[in-house]
């Protein structure tokens, strides 16, 4: 296992949480997405599946969701959630190390991913998510920025632009009690 394994704690308590009382908010964000059902997608940082489920339902026969994780459990839990088929991969690793082919995608989604990866590993990763996306495909980003452990919308927005993203919109929302949402949709 590498170090990046979540504890059977950690599995657990992510389950109960964001497969009952946080689904709707996941539901809620997939909707807001243009997905016509006939899309290559690719999801970095897929986790438990909390937000592949819901993108996974969208899909029709033509769509395809591709999850990427670097966790090896975290990937065998969401592939016990989507189980196998045509519609549906999954890549264990760095994304820069993955065979994933250039522009294929045409929506890419990162979802609370970006501000857990070290500051050097910011930059590399959101490159070779672009490099994989179609030319105009849409990127949908969402990060917390609570007191200490998140990032700004101005550090994603940097990252963004300096590995060449057009950014569409960005917002910045407090939803819950204390903790801020910041959202940024852009462009290849
Ligand atoms: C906080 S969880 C979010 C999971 C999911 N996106 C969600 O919103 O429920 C962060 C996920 O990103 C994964 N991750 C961290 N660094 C990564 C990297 N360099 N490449 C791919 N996945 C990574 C972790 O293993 C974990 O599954």
């Amino acid at each position: 296992m590498s170090g990046y394994e979540p504890t059977r704690g950690e599995i657990l308590i992510h389950k109960l949480v964001c497969y009952s009382i946080l689904s709707p908010v996941y539901a809620s964000y997939v909707r807001s997405m243009a997905i016509q059902g006939n899309e290559q997608i690719l999801e970095f940082g897929s986790g438990s599946g909390a937000m592949s489920k819901h993108i996974y339902k969208r899909l029709g026969p033509k769509g395809c969701l591709a999850c990427v994780d670097i966790s090896r459990r975290w990937l065998d839990i969401v592939r016990d959630r989507l189980g196998f088929g045509t519609r549906v991969e999954y890549h264990l690793g760095k994304i820069w190390d993955l065979s994933l082919s250039e522009d294929r995608f045409d929506i890419a989604i990162v979802h609370f991913v970006l501000h857990d990866l070290p500051r050097s590993e910011r930059v590399p990763s959101m490159m070779a998510i672009r490099r994989c996306m179609k030319p105009n495909g849409t990127l949908y980003i969402r990060e917390p920025d609570e007191a200490g452990h998140g990032i700004s919308l101005d550090e994603i927005e940097m990252v963004l632009v300096k590995v060449g993203f057009r950014i569409g919109s960005s917002n910045s929302r407090k939803p819950f009690l204390r903790s801020r949402m910041n959202e940024v949709i852009a462009r290849k």
